[in-house]
């Protein structure tokens, strides 16, 4: 039987419950579609760190590596570890050291699931850069604590890195509805927006199926709540990405629905699995946690394994649980509530 190697990092709070609940789900499709999952959990959280200094070990990446895909719950403790600290020692050091350049987030309706629009016919892909702009981490500080004090965060905007994001989301797009939205602010940043949008006009002319719209980040997100289904794949740079699919999240009903994979397209390392909520602490541990998202992400982690059947098995599952209220208002049911329904529609 075909076996696919999985490094799982729970982490922190309802990370550690939704992600139970997905290999709970993964594995049923697993024996229903003839494959299996041989996986090995690692500690690596914000306890972790509270013990040991570090939210992972020193051969933390190199351990990841020999795996076919990472999947990870969800990564932070505010009362014991400062945010800063912990996503900058575990989640953003996987996604750059794999290359994972392709943060893709699926922005729909699921069946049975109401947004806060009247909009409903909305099937966006949002995909934003995963490893250098905004996020690049270049900067420093000078004179702190001082009157003088200066901070300087430096966006990174590599020709390399621009143009295989773009390249990738005109793939998407020639896979999906031929439509690509550009999200940029380059009339007010002159530099590094004027190039991505100059990279996209290059790229364009090699997909001229792909009809093409450059948009300022501000209007875009007007656009993402007045006409969301006008979108079919949108490109981003990272923070952009960042803050517009939290946006898409809440037009699609809201985090507990928001997949997400951070891919590798070469393949070159494992790609990552991840909803795209946080640890939800005040909640963890106590079931109430909506594992849709998570499951969603575990699907798309299969997909990218090659176990397409698979993974829209596990969609049609999702869909056939909320069509019917399962877990589609906040606090409608439990978390294994929710796993279980998925589950017993998989084995329909
Ligand atoms: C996300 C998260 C992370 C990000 C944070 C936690 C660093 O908000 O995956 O969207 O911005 O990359
Ligand atoms: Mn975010």
């Amino acid at each position: 039987m075909k076996t696919h190697s999985i490094a799982l990092i729970p982490g922190d709070g309802i990370g550690v419950d939704v992600t139970d609940a997905t290999m709970e789900v993964l594995t049923a499709a697993g024996e229903a579609h003839g494959f299996a999952l041989k996986t090995e959990t690692f500690p690596w959280s914000c306890e972790y760190y509270v013990e040991t200094g570090a939210m992972m070990p020193a051969d933390g990446i190199e351990t990841l590596r020999g795996f076919d895909a990472v999947y990870l719950g969800a990564v932070g403790w505010p009362k014991t570890v400062p945010d800063s600290v912990s996503l900058h020692g575990l989640l953003l050091p996987i996604r750059k050291a794999f290359t994972q350049y392709a943060n893709i987030r699926p922005h729909r309706l699921l069946k049975g699931v109401e947004g806060p629009l009247k909009a409903e016919g909305f099937d966006i892909l949002c995909i934003r850069e995963n490893t250098e702009g905004e996020y690049s981490g270049a900067g420093g500080r000078v004179h702190e604590g001082t009157a003088n004090e200066v901070a300087v965060e430096t966006s990174i905007f590599t020709r390399a890195g621009v143009e295989r994001i773009l390249r990738f989301g005109f793939e998407q797009a020639m896979q999906r509805r031929k439509h690509l939205t550009s999200v940029t602010k380059s009339n007010a940043q002159k530099y590094s927006m004027v190039f991505w949008d100059e990279v996209t006009k290059e790229l364009a002319a090699e997909y001229p199926e792909v009809t093409v719209s450059h948009m300022h980040i501000d209007a875009m997100a007007a656009k993402m709540v007045m006409a969301p289904e006008q979108l079919d794949v949108v490109v981003a740079s990272n923070l952009f990405g960042d803050i517009l699919t939290d946006l898409g999240a809440a037009i699609q009903g809201g985090l507990g629905f928001a997949a997400s994979a951070n891919i590798n397209p070469d393949r070159t390392a494992p790609s990552m699995f991840e909803p795209v909520h946080g640890s939800a602490p005040d909640i963890a541990g106590k079931g109430l946690a909506n594992p849709i998202a998570a499951i969603w992400s575990g699907a798309m982690m299969l997909e990218h394994l090659g176990e397409a059947e698979a993974a829209s098995a596990i969609l049609t599952a999702i869909e056939a649980a909320t069509a019917t209220g399962v877990g589609t208002r906040p606090g409608s049911h439990s978390t294994g509530e929710i796993t279980a329904a998925v589950i017993a529609a998989l084995k329909g």
